[in-house]
């Protein structure tokens, strides 16, 4: 098998008192395995700034940590990633803002993750760029290494053409993913929507079936919806550890007849606030509003973005009033937890959930609702999810709700909540058999095979 390069915004490691520890995450358990065996690198951001640092091998993979200076943070990773990228892509669901002061660190930071992967890149090897943040790197890469073979993955959408319409520097993005011989996405959708744009905007002449001819090259357009390690979940799941903590969560929310269940960065592509208010609506018309218990994990995300820290407001707010309204002494409808849970804690969370309620407005993937049916290994629990959700597309048996609907998100809790064990138990067996079958280990495999094709 070749070498391959991972470039991503993120090393997998980041340092914890002075030692580097693996930051959890599918990709990076994906990505991993894939590495070590072929004496693999990855090229990334270490999470801090202002801090030069030589390549350095960790768990069998070679990394190469990319520096970036506070300024650039700012103007990249806050500014052009998450103020201008991050917002279109989703729909505009908070303004996307375009600042040239935002765009210019974006290309230079893109440079120099290009850079640094030409050095390591060699003979045959395959590089891989991952996501958003790096979209410039594919044509930057390919002047470097005019032979390389070279292959990027979305993680979020491709945004339809009428917004994508939007950026003012929409020819430059797309000029910088043609450098790759293959582009992955998300869904189908995604694909069309790039290759719309890569025809007005770059000028590419569609060819065959999902391909792409441009400037004397071909490229091939992919799905490949990202997945999880499945069996990692099911163990953990059916671990003593991890049910007797699910008991104790149960308990602790007052042995509630349905527990609904939130897990989300915060983030505004979640929906977590219409969520809230279709709980309210629940309570509201419910005869024993006791029986129900919410919880919405929220893990803090982009905190120095100011979009992140009015919905954060905002959120705490309508806990506080829904709280408020419905609450008693001793007992609260929502518990409200603003951290990142480790994996043991989150399995227990999702193996105590009777209800999972995952209502983005607009999602790449969504790996969480992927997990919680990895982890109803004994009870089938039921999952509520967005049609807005990458996901969508393949867990079918789930309840797929508008999460704009907020009278329709109400009526589905109640409908999950008094579902049938036995239907219950035949949406879910079908939705395991999906998370079984396209893992992890296979979304690698489709996306390195057609690389390796190259
Ligand atoms: C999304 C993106 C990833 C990103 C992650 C966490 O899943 O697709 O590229 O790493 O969010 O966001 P952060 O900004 O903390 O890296």
């Amino acid at each position: 098998m070749r070498r391959i390069i991972v470039i991503a915004n993120r090393l997998p490691v980041a340092l914890k008192d002075d030692q580097w520890v693996t930051s959890p995450g599918g990709l990076v358990r994906a990505l991993e395995p894939v590495l070590q065996r072929v004496n693999g690198s990855w090229v990334g951001w270490s999470g801090d700034t202002d801090m030069e640092l030589e390549p350095f091998e960790h768990d069998g993979i070679e990394q190469v940590p990319v520096p970036l200076s506070s300024a650039e943070l700012d103007g990249f990773y806050y500014g052009f990633c998450n103020s201008s990228l991050w917002p279109l892509y989703h729909d505009a669901i908070v303004a996307p803002e375009f600042h040239r002061h935002q765009w210019h660190p974006y290309v230079r930071v893109n440079r120099r993750y290009a850079e640094y992967a030409a050095e390591v890149l060699h003979g045959d090897d395959v590089a891989w760029v991952q996501d958003y943040q790096l979209q410039l790197v594919p044509s930057m890469l390919r002047e470097l290494r005019p032979d390389a073979t070279i292959g990027f993955y979305l993680h979020i959408p491709f945004p339809p053409i009428e917004l994508f319409a939007r950026l003012p520097w929409r020819r430059q993005i797309i000029e910088g993913l043609l450098g790759a011989d293959v582009l992955a996405f998300q869904t189908r959708a995604s694909v069309r929507n790039f290759a719309q744009a890569a025809r007005k905007y770059g000028r590419a002449e569609p060819q065959a079936r999902s391909q792409l001819a441009w400037q004397g090259r071909t490229i091939t357009l992919q799905r490949a919806p990202i997945a999880i390690d499945t069996a990692h979940f099911e163990t953990l799941a059916q671990s003593h550890s991890v049910r007797t903590r699910a008991a104790e969560l149960r308990h602790e929310m007052g042995d509630a007849k349905r527990i609904i269940l939130g897990v989300d960065r915060l983030d505004y592509t979640k929906g977590i606030d219409l969520r809230l208010k279709a709980f309210a609506g629940l309570l509201e018309r419910a005869q024993e509003p006791r029986e129900y218990a919410f919880v919405q994990v929220a893990v803090p995300s982009r905190e120095d973005v100011p979009a992140y820290q009015d919905l954060r407001a905002e959120i705490e707010q309508l806990v506080g009033r829904i709280n408020g309204d419905h609450g008693e002494p001793g007992w609260s409808p929502v518990s409200y937890l603003y951290r990142s849970l480790d994996l043991e804690e989150l399995i227990a969370y999702y193996v105590a959930a009777d209800v999972m309620l995952v209502t983005p407005l607009r999602d790449g993937m969504n790996l969480v609702a992927k997990e919680y049916v990895a982890t109803r290994v004994k009870d089938p629990g039921v999952l509520i999810l967005s049609e807005f959700a990458g996901a969508a597309e393949q867990l079918r048996s789930a309840l797929v709700v508008n999460p704009h609907d907020v009278d329709e998100v109400t009526a589905t809790i109640y409908r999950a909540a008094v579902m049938e064990r036995r239907e219950a138990r035949v949406r879910m067996q079908r939705l395991r058999r999906t998370v079984r079958k396209e893992d992890v280990f296979e979304w690698a495999r489709i996306c390195l095979a057609m690389l390796d094709a190259v």
